[in-house]
């Protein structure tokens, strides 16, 4: 879990929900509603995604944007911007995403546990879509990477 100010609500509100189920979760910050800037927490969890510390992770800025596009900088991170449960399904089923960014101010906390839930229970489905996958990372196209 990791989000920044704009996000800290509604992630409180899912760390709720994973004590609730007795689902295991690290808090990467930050850790108040206090103003900060994404990119920290951003690095700091697709870091821990990378290295396999951690199989996914679970963040949220204001709109999801920011923290998304930062997560997705590392090349082994697959950030998905999911704004509802049908997004974050398919996420996973066609994307295997390893990182759901929720737009903290534009969902419920409601919401936002659905969208968590429905990430955490859908399975990636391989096949063409591994094919696709296999084709992101910069280093497979042969050319540039910058
Ligand atoms: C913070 O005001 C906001 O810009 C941030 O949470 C996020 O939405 C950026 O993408």
């Amino acid at each position: 879990m990791a989000s920044d100010h704009a996000g800290f609500a509604r992630k409180q509100a899912v760390m709720a929900w994973f004590r609730a189920e007795g689902i295991r979760f690290a808090d990467l910050g930050c850790y108040s509603a206090e103003s900060c800037d994404y990119p920290e927490f951003a690095h700091a969890i697709a870091r821990a995604v990378s290295t396999g510390e951690y199989p996914l992770g679970i963040t949220f800025c204001g709109t999801g944007q920011g923290i998304s596009i930062t997560a997705n900088k590392h090349q082994k991170i697959r950030s998905a911007l999911c704004w509802n449960t049908e997004i974050a399904r398919l996420a996973r089923e066609h994307n295997d995403a390893n990182i759901c960014a929720i737009p903290g101010r534009f969902v419920t906390d409601e919401e936002a546990v659905a969208i968590v839930k429905t990430f955490l229970s859908a399975r990636f489905e391989g096949g063409r879509h591994q094919r696709r996958i296999d084709a992101i990372p910069l280093d497979c196209t042969g050319g540039s990477t910058s």
